[in-house]
């Protein structure tokens, strides 16, 4: 399917591992120029900069500054900006509600609600400004799944779904239209990184990291496909969504989990 993208200027947070990497390999492969920004590159990165109009922006995008600096570089660039990915997120497994601190609730809130906040503010002027311009957030099922693991993790997207439709009823007049992606559990990083998610299921379950995604994930979350989702599969619906082929879809939240959330 041709998604007509070729010479789009796109910027992708939290750029440089899991569905971030993955969307801008779908990016390029498109044709589109990227503007990637996370606080570390990865060889996969430096590798999709060396052989495409990639460039490797190193930010925090959880300090105000962060966000700023990324859009700032799009535009000093290329001129403009196209497309709007709000990728990056984080979180940590908590034990319980009362053993997170303000300080944790202000650290998941920033790089996941206020990291879109900053970024689609900087970029609006620039994305008003283009023809058929998008932001695609890249939200979670724990927006509506509130688990106790992920507490303030789960609040923060909540939030970012909410402000998904504000968006999208604010700039969708003026031509910019706004959706989410909110994917169930997706063998990233995220999951697969030392002492991440993977590790305390399968400390919790007796088992290995590599069983705990393939095997308890699917089943102890209800997953009805029976596996968990790939970072290219989340990255081709963010490609589709940011298309033109997308064009009248705005304020939409596409959940992508296999089957997991059991509720019309
Ligand atoms: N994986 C899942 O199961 C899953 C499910 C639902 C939703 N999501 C959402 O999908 C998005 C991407 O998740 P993922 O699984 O691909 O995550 P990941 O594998 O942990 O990758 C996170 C990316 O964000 C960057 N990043 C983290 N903190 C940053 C900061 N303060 N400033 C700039 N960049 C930062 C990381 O690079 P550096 O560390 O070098 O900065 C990395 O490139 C997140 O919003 C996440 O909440 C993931």
């Amino acid at each position: 399917m041709e998604l007509h993208l070729k010479g789009k200027v796109a910027v992708v947070t939290g750029a440089s591992k899991g569905i971030g990497l993955a969307v801008v390999e779908g990016l390029v492969r498109e044709g589109a120029k990227v503007v990637a920004g996370s606080r570390t590159s990865t060889p996969e990165l430096d590798a999709l900069a060396a052989a495409h109009d990639v460039s490797v922006v190193s930010v925090d995008l959880s300090t105000a500054e962060g966000a700023e600096a990324l859009v700032r570089a799009a535009v000093e660039r290329h001129g403009r900006i196209d497309i709007l990915v709000n990728n990056v997120g984080a979180a940590e497994p908590r034990e319980s509600f009362l053993k997170v601190t303000d300080e944790d609730w202000q650290k998941v809130f920033g790089v996941t609600f206020f990291s879109a906040v900053r970024a689609s503010r900087a970029a609006l002027p620039h994305l008003l400004a283009a023809e058929g311009a998008s932001i695609v957030n890249i939200s979670s099922i724990n927006a509506r799944l509130p688990f106790p693991m992920v507490v303030d993790y789960s609040a923060a997207k909540a939030a970012l779904t909410n402000l998904n439709k504000a968006l999208s009823e604010e700039f969708a007049p003026q031509g910019v239209r706004v959706n989410a992606v909110s994917p169930g559990p997706v063998r990233t990083p995220f999951w697969t990184a030392p002492g991440g998610f993977a590790d305390a299921t399968a400390a919790a379950a007796g088992t290995t990291a590599q069983e705990a995604l393939d095997v308890v994930v699917p089943q102890s979350m209800g997953i009805a496909s029976g596996r968990i989702t790939e970072a290219h599969e989340v990255a081709d619906l963010t490609l589709f969504l940011a298309s033109p082929l997308a064009g009248n879809i705005t304020g939409a939240e596409i959940v992508i989990d296999g089957g997991q959330i059991k509720t019309l």
